[in-house]
């Protein structure tokens, strides 16, 4: 055994050094498969104290750590790319306190995942305001390192939204704890916000405080066939007009569709085809239902007032990602463009697509513009319709990545989203937090001497390179 591998044992307990390349492979895959590596060993500490004297082992030796929580991310952030890296899976982390019912607030361990957090709070009365389909494996971690969206973002925001503080470790094993949940705080930079989004490249995060919100249950959930993308858009606009407690709004096109019930079996879900389907999820009152009846677009649309028949309308748009998947290796990107340019973009990735000789299933968060744009048929190495879509996202006035982080799998072309100076700023944390690259090496930045940019940047306003 190398002498890392021996402190690993000392620290973590041997039982929870994993060698066994059997064993391994799985947290060296991520969960599309388009992204692999080989892990020098997964480690599992089971308190912050092991975190952070396993992180100063490694850095003695001078090994890169990948953080990973429930392996669910989409950008290949949570995966090593070669083989030298040790994996520390923080799944073991799993405090998780009583609630707060005084201030509405709880504190739970990165390894705690979503569905978990989500049930303890339910049992207090309150919510959490983060849901997703991963929910039974994304981590509190993990969600917070990507600043997870989901399906309730129109309502409460995404993760970043819901932190009132956090317990992290940094690469040189130091320990920075803010579990107070303290909400009036003016005392300098907001390390929270920081770790926010932060993709495991400046700390191991292994505790959040996090604010809960008075429960909201949803009561009415519809989906409506519409003509195309702008009407989606359209609809939705007019929904949260009328209903002021809608929670969730969604998108789909009959190409996904097809797929899901290909592969699930489920029944068409209304009296005929529509070319796309917004979902929309409410705590609606029975005023609020009887104020819904006034949208011509209703008319066709199949509403579910009872808990087992909105499951069966939102199973139609969950269960999109593992139909796709269940064709093959796809190139996930997940992009966001200002609602009002959506139909024009939604037009010109259809150019873009068939330029590629690929098919593509749209879906996502149309409330808040958020497309997630699954391209079938390229390599899974080969980037560049990537490249394209992307392009065409940052020329729409957009973002590269609305929810899902940068990753490995976007590090190349961050700057079509971020300037120059935004780049140079955010390095700049990164060698002050972490000045040996000890944390998920290659993730964000491209490491330098690697793949140059291939596109010329764009501002993320419209299309004046800078
Ligand atoms: P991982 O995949 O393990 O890691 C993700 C990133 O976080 C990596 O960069 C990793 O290094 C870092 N990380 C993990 N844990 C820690 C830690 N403790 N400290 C520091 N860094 C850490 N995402 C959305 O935003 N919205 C969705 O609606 C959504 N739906 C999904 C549905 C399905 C079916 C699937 C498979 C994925 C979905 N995702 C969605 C993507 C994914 O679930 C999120 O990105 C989630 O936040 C990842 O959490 P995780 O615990 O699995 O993290
Ligand atoms: C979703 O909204 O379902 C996810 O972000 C997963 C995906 O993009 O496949
Ligand atoms: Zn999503």
């Amino acid at each position: 055994m190398d002498a890392l591998l021996a402190e690993l044992a000392v620290i973590c307990g041997p039982e929870h050094v994993l060698t066994d390349p059997d064993v391994t492979a799985g947290y060296a895959t991520d969960w599309t498969r388009r992204f692999r590596g080989r892990a020098r060993c997964v480690i599992r500490p089971g308190h912050v104290d092991e975190v952070a004297r396993a992180l100063l082992a490694c850095g003695r030796h001078g090994v890169p750590v990948v953080p990973q929580g429930g392996n669910t991310g989409l950008v290949g952030g949570g995966v090593p790319a070669g083989e030298n890296a040790v994996v520390l899976s923080a799944r073991r982390l799993r405090r998780l306190d009583p609630v707060d019912a005084l201030s509405g607030q709880v504190t739970a361990g990165a390894g705690v995942t979503i569905a978990e957090l989500r049930a303890h709070a339910a049992g207090a009365g309150l919510e959490y305001g983060v849901d997703l389909a991963a929910r039974d494996s994304a981590t509190v971690g993990g969600t917070i390192a990507t600043n997870a969206g989901g399906i309730l973002t129109i309502r409460y925001g995404p993760t970043r939204a819901q932190l009132l503080g956090l317990e992290a470790v940094l690469g040189d094993g130091s320990v920075i704890s803010r579990l107070g949940g303290i909400q009036a705080d003016n005392t300098g930079y907001d390390l929270t916000q920081l770790l926010a989004g932060s993709e495991g490249t400046l700390a191991v995060i292994t505790a959040a405080r996090v604010r809960l919100w008075p429960a909201q249950p949803s009561t009415l959930t519809v989906l409506a066939g519409v003509p195309d993308i702008e009407a989606a858009a359209r609809l939705q606009a007019e929904i949260r007009a009328l209903v002021p407690a809608v929670r969730a709004a969604e998108y789909f096109e009959a190409a996904g569709l097809a797929l899901v019930r290909a592969h699930t079996g489920l029944p068409a879900p209304l009296a005929r085809d529509y070319p796309a389907y917004l979902l929309a999820d409410a705590a609606a009152s029975d005023d609020d239902a009887e104020r819904l009846a006034v949208l011509a677009q209703l008319q066709h649309a199949a509403v579910a007032m009872d808990a087992q028949a909105r499951a069966g309308l939102w199973a139609y748009r969950e269960r999109h990602t593992e139909s796709i998947s269940a064709q093959g290796i796809p190139h996930k990107l997940d992009v966001a463009v200002p609602l009002a340019r959506i139909a024009q973009f939604r037009a010109a990735l259809d150019s873009v697509i068939a330029k590629a000789d690929a098919r593509a299933v749209v879906f996502g968060h149309i409330g808040a513009g958020n497309l997630h744009v699954n391209v079938l048929g390229p390599a899974p190495d080969d980037d560049s319709v990537d490249d394209a879509v992307l392009r065409l996202a940052a020329e729409h006035g957009g973002s590269i990545s609305a929810e899902h982080g940068i990753g490995r799998a976007k590090a190349a072309v961050l700057h079509l989203s971020r300037s120059a100076a935004e780049i140079a700023a955010m390095r700049a944390v990164k060698s002050a937090l972490d000045p040996d690259g000890l944390l998920n090496p290659g993730v964000l930045f491209v490491p330098p001497g690697r793949r140059p940019p291939v596109t010329p940047p764009f501002s993320p306003g419209g299309t004046t390179p800078r």
